[in-house]
């Protein structure tokens, strides 16, 4: 069994990223800038934001915090949003979810512009991402690409079983590994809630990704010998033992399935960092479109 070690391969990745954007400035183009907006104070969204922002640091872009309160209304939100859709300096959008219950995420989403939209959540991204046209990919299901790639895991002719159909990450994560394309060329079978005998389905995978948000769902008589298991799960438990109170736990029963596994992410330290780089790569991007 090897690790599908996320927190390497995304300092990797942002290393690259690091190199390219000190070329950029010295060439005197100009620098990434993305701009984050977090509502209200969700723990977890607190810590994945402060976490894009220090990656930014990191690589050399400039990063742009938008705090805004709970009670702030729709028309307040999306005005702020259209104001960084016409910013030049900003390339990159991206509001944090889940957003309070009074705002339409639907429409948030809409509201940014496909061209700084680099969470990859807009349906005009989708649709250029099922139809294989050059768009930003979601950067949780991006950056499970960029980790298979960098293990040279094959994925051609390979069956892969995704569980979970959420927008952000089970849907795109599906399309993406059917592509015609590396990597991809998987034949895909998407579970969820209902679908019957799903331990079945899952024995049958080369790859499964468990991206349904239930710590510890996946067990070891769910996986065949030699598959390759990603795990998206990153949920808080409580955990007293803990000086933050609460541990994070995956969506994979690690220690009865690794032992099963070619290759497995971890968690912490699998997808997250990865989902991270990814959204760096796509803010890149956009801001090289402009050149
Ligand atoms: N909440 C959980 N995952 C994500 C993500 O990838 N992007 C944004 N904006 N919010 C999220």
């Amino acid at each position: 069994m090897q690790l599908l070690d996320g927190k390497l391969v995304a300092q990797a990745v942002k290393e690259q990223l690091k190199v390219k954007t000190a070329d950029r400035v010295s060439q005197n183009k100009k620098r990434p800038h993305l701009a984050a907006i977090l509502i209200g104070n969700n723990g977890a969204s607190e810590t994945y934001v402060a976490s894009k922002v220090k990656s930014c640091e990191e690589v050399g872009f400039t990063s742009t915090l938008i705090r805004l309160e709970e009670s702030i209304t729709e028309n307040e939100l999306i005005f702020k949003l259209n104001e960084l859709n016409e910013d030049f300096d900003v390339d990159g959008i991206l509001v944090q979810l889940p957003l309070p219950r009074h705002i339409s995420e639907q429409k948030v989403i809409e509201t940014i512009f496909p061209t700084k939209d680099v969470d990859g959540f807009h349906p005009e991204s989708v649709g250029r991402m099922v139809q294989g046209l050059p768009t930003y990919f979601p950067a949780t299901p991006y950056g499970i690409l960029l980790l298979l790639e960098h293990y040279k895991i094959e994925t051609k002719g390979k069956h892969a079983v995704v569980i979970g159909r959420s927008n952000i990450v089970g849907r795109p994560i599906s399309i993406l590994l059917n592509r015609n394309d590396y990597p991809g060329n998987c034949t895909v079978t998407v579970c969820h809630s209902h679908t019957p005998d799903l331990a079945a389905v899952c024995l049958q995978a080369d790859i499964i990704v468990a991206a349904l948000g239930k710590p510890l769902f996946l067990k070891a008589d769910m996986v065949k010998e030699g598959a390759v298991v990603v795990d998206v799960g990153i949920t808080r438990v409580e955990d007293p033992s803990k000086k933050s109170g609460f541990s994070i736990k995956g969506d994979v029963d690690f220690d009865a399935v690794a032992p099963k596994c070619s290759y497995i992410t971890p968690v912490p330290g699998g997808v997250g960092p990865m989902t991270i780089a990814a959204l760096m790569m796509n803010t890149f991007k956009a801001c090289e479109a402009k050149d």
